[in-house]
């Protein structure tokens, strides 16, 4: 098998790499424009493999996909890449819209111009909206979603379908739920909580912190869209969560207990416009069709994420310089 993933220099995407040439013979051919999330020291680890091969580019750009997949011919396609930030979608939806949707457009006509086998289209869970409880999203419930980041996965969700009923392109849809693990950029709650208390830095907990979602280890959800490019069946959608449902401040209680930080460093900030209450799902679809469960829990996959952060503090350095500092300027600078 000859895999083009895009967005694989990402916090998924290189996981998902990483797993492919650690426990499968296949190919791999990451497409990547490298934005401020896209980060080559993420596969450091494969670069040396003769079974992958880095492209730099954007998926928007119509004559290189096409090219690209003229050329390398695929046996699959899995789509990583996008814009994946709330806040950042918040702050500046026209790089969201533009690579999620149109992206994801460029990426499924040449697809369909190819005759490309099979078309992975990485979603998630966002696109349900808030539930309130006891509620878990099956994959028929309707789509709702509150910011630009969530509306721009939902039509790019829904096109990926359409590409199925109206041109038979044999599309498969994953929807996740919050991933945490290393290489994840710290924008993000789980690795931003983490990097600001190694450095006794403030957390920034918006509104009363009881939002609750699902929480979901890396590498599970890579062993998901495994089993679903091999499983799963055409025109089909497949939830991929964690069940393991916390509020935001359970979890940044636990990361404080974990690094043995005070509670002091817990600060309420103005909340998050537009934000979802309550992410939940189920997967009992993908477990039933295809035999995956995840394997890692929350308590040891936060443990394993910290002890990442810890010793990669380099890492971490590095990606917070330059761009993240403005970001972080614009993000954090009015909510207190
Ligand atoms: P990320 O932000 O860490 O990585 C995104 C990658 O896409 C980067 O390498 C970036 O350089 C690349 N990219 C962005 N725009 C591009 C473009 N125009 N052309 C080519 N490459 C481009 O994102 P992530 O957290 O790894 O998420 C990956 C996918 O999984 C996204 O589609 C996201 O919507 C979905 N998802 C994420 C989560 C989560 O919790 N992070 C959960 C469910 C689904
Ligand atoms: O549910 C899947 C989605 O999970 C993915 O589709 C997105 O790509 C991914 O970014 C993530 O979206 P969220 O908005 O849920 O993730 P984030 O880490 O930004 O926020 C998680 C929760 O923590 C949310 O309720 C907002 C809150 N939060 C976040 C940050 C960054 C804070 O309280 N403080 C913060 O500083």
């Amino acid at each position: 098998m000859k895999i083009l993933v895009t967005g694989g220099a990402g916090f998924i995407g290189s996981a998902f790499v990483r797993l492919l040439m650690a426990e499968t013979g296949y190919q791999a051919i990451n497409l990547d424009k490298l934005t401020y999330a896209g980060n080559l020291e993420n596969l450091v680890a494969v670069e040396d493999n003769a079974r992958y091969r880095f492209v730099h580019g954007d998926i928007c750009d119509a004559a290189l996909v096409n090219s690209l997949v003229a050329e390398s011919k695929p046996d699959a396609i899995v789509h990583f890449a996008a814009e994946s930030h709330v806040d950042r979608s918040i702050l500046s939806p026209e790089p969201v819209i533009r690579t999620n949707l149109h992206g994801t457009f460029t990426l499924l006509e040449a697809a369909r111009a190819h005759s490309v086998p099979r078309f992975v289209h990485v979603s998630t869970d966002e696109v349900y909206g808030s539930l309130a409880a006891p509620a878990e999203a099956t994959e028929e419930f309707p789509l709702n979603p509150s910011s630009p980041y969530s509306a721009s996965k939902a039509g790019s969700d829904l096109l990926a379908r359409s590409y199925f009923v109206t041109f038979k392109l044999p599309v498969v849809i994953t929807r996740a739920s919050n991933n945490y693990g290393p290489y994840q950029f710290p924008e993000k709650l789980i690795p931003l909580m983490i990097a600001n208390a190694l450095e006794d830095r403030p957390l920034p907990v918006y509104g009363d912190g009881m939002q609750v979602r699902d929480w979901l280890y890396v590498e599970d959800h890579c062993r998901g869209i495994l089993a679903v490019l091999r499983q799963g069946r055409e025109g089909e959608i497949y939830n991929i969560g964690g069940n393991r449902s916390l509020p935001n401040l359970d979890v940044v209680h636990q990361l404080l207990a974990a690094t043995g930080k005070p509670t002091s460093l817990i600060q309420y900030v103005k909340d998050r416009p537009g934000h979802d209450r309550r992410y939940a799902l189920s997967s009992e679809k993908l477990m039933g069709e295809t035999g995956w469960s995840p394997r890692v829990d929350f308590e040891s996959g936060l443990a394993c994420t910290i002890d990442w952060y810890r010793s990669h503090s380099e890492w971490v350095a590095r990606v917070r310089s330059g761009e993240y500092r403005s970001y972080y300027e614009r993000n954090y600078a009015n909510r207190v």
